[in-house]
């Protein structure tokens, strides 16, 4: 993104040994814990007369390798490296950064509407989310430390995150005649710069954040791409929107970071906000049940190692049946219809190159068009 100060020397050897790092992590260890797994599930076979088909079971064989062990300590280590370098890197462009973000946007097509009086959830203020300091909102900078760190995640700091795959979730759903959007938990905003690009028709694209600091982040972004966008400070809990008003809403990897009652109010409130017909498309790991069990047990790391309290509660659901409960229809899940050129996310523990087809799990529904 433009307004990023360029790295030192010193942030780019920095950034070039983490993701190093994380690709060993992936390739050598996970890769051998795997390979270990299928012999010790073969000798589970023999003994039980059944193979092991439950994250608990899978979790009994994996746990006391060494491997397992390491394999975490070097992704939990290299979390933390990954935050504090990427804090060290825009630290020293803190003043400019923050005038920048203070600076009057005039008529600029962005609007970004605060609220001094919301109060931030204490699940969300009392720890470090995936370890980043001060979570989302305690931090001016969080925006500009959080989109250099995003590329090093993902193992793509040259490169630059790959927007072809926001590009791929902004259309999914399809929806003709378009002219109301809201992207919950909409962070950086490169999902909802993404729906405005996909729906330039629309009329109103809206990106909502608990996050003051990230939301003026994302306003700052938008505004250099010259994207008609508003950002609003809102819980998507209870936005205060009104109902049946937007055609299309979107949750981008928002639901595993909030407790599971909070996810439910989250998706009535999308169901009373969406237009009859209107469509929900969320974006997530893929949930436990559709993982094979050593792979879900892997995918757990996140819950113990990486300061998320959400993940395993919520990946352990069955979010297809939550949504049909809550009124949808139509309901569908399955991977994102896009070809992952790189590693990804979910601080990458169980995800090497050969789990690609998992990597980005939507989850779709639409409100009937009549109440039944
Ligand atoms: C993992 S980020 C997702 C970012 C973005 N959708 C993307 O995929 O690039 C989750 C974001 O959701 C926001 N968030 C968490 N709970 C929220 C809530 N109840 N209402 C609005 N935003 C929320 C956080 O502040 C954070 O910016």
């Amino acid at each position: 993104m433009p307004q990023l100060p360029p790295p030192t020397q010193h942030d780019s050897a920095y950034f070039d040994f983490l993701e190093g790092l994380k690709v060993h992590n992936y390739t050598h260890n996970v890769k051998g814990l795997l390979n270990r797994y299928e012999e010790k599930a073969s000798e589970f076979k023999k003994d039980r007369g059944y193979a092991p088909s439950t994250m608990e079971e899978a979790g009994h064989l994996l746990e006391p390798e060494l491997l397992y062990q390491f394999a975490c300590a070097t992704q939990h280590c290299a979390q933390h490296m990954m935050w504090s370098a990427s804090a060290d890197s825009i630290e020293a462009h803190h003043e400019k950064l923050l005038a920048l973000m203070q600076s009057e946007n005039g008529d600029s097509c962005v609007k970004l509407e605060l609220n001094p009086n919301l109060k931030l959830p204490t699940w969300y203020t009392e720890h470090d989310i995936h370890l980043t300091p001060g979570g989302y909102w305690r931090q001016d900078l969080v925006g500009a430390v959080y989109q250099r760190a995003l590329g090093v995640y993902a193992t793509s700091w040259r490169r630059g995150r790959d927007p072809g795959s926001f590009a791929a979730f902004a259309r999914c759903a399809k929806v003709a005649n378009c002219r109301r959007i809201l992207d919950m938990g909409s962070s950086t905003g490169t999902v909802t710069m993404a729906l405005r690009r996909a729906y330039p028709e629309a009329e109103d694209v809206v990106g909502i954040d608990l996050s003051a600091a990230i939301l003026k982040w994302s306003s700052l972004t938008a505004q250099e791409q010259g994207l008609k966008i508003r950002f609003v400070q809102a819980d998507a809990a209870n936005t205060g929107f009104p109902a049946n008003h937007f055609d299309l809403i979107t949750a981008h990897l928002l639901l595993h970071e909030v407790p599971p009652e909070v996810g439910d109010q989250i998706l009535h409130e999308a169901f009373r906000l969406l237009t009859p017909g209107g469509h929900l498309v969320m974006l997530e790991a893929p949930r436990y049940g559709v993982l094979p069990p050593e792979l879900a047990f892997l995918e757990d790391f996140d819950t113990r190692g990486n300061g998320e309290a959400f993940w395993g509660p919520f990946l352990s659901r069955d979010l297809p049946s939550v949504l049909r409960n809550t009124g949808f229809v139509e309901v569908k899940e399955g991977p994102l219809e896009y070809d992952e050129p790189t590693y990804w996310g979910s601080a990458g523990l169980m995800r090497t190159g050969e789990f690609k087809l998992y990597n980005r799990w939507v989850t779709q529904g639409r409100k009937p068009l009549h109440n039944s």
